[in-house]
């Protein structure tokens, strides 16, 4: 990584810039909406979007809140469904380095969407790796 990349990464690493870079509460209601529309219409999601329940609204407030928290916002998913336990909470899911892939997709996807630098974005989806890869749960 170049080192004003380097740079970069560890100024949006400060306090909760990248909440306020994402564009607050707001924003992440628009990410984790975005994700989820894309993963409706991918057909290579397909196989994922079938994992969830049919009506996608919990799912879609749960990713955001979750998303607030991640990026140093405010504990939102805490106060509102306790305690978040990732792990658990995909661990009936049979997700394999492929479900894994298709989920990274999607969130590439929409953070494409978004009004956001793209170093940021690329600064999201490299961070968004490390929870991806410990639910994998299949070799
Ligand atoms: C690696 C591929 C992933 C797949 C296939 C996947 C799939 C799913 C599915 C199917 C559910 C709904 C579970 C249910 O209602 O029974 C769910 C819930 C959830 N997922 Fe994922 N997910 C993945 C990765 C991630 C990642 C990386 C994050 C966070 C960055 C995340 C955040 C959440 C949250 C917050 C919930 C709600 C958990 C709860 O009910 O408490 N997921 N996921």
């Amino acid at each position: 990584m170049s080192q004003d990349l380097e740079k970069l990464f560890e100024e949006y690493r400060q306090g909760d810039t990248q909440f306020q870079m994402a564009g607050g509460v707001e924003g992440c209601h628009k990410l984790a909406n975005d994700f989820y529309d894309i993963m409706e219409s991918l057909p290579e999601a397909r196989k994922i979007l079938f994992m969830h329940p049919n009506d996608l609204s919990e799912s879609r407030d749960k990713l955001a809140l979750f998303l607030v928290g991640y990026m140093n916002g405010p504990p939102l998913f805490e106060e509102k469904y306790g305690a978040i336990a990732l792990g658990a909470a995909h661990a009936h899911l049979p997700i394999s380095g492929k479900e894994k892939g298709m989920w990274l997709t999607c969130m590439e996807k929409a953070l494409e969407k978004q009004d956001w630098p793209d170093t940021f974005k690329a600064f999201m989806l490299m961070r968004l790796n490390t929870p991806a890869s410990r639910i994998q749960n299949r070799p």
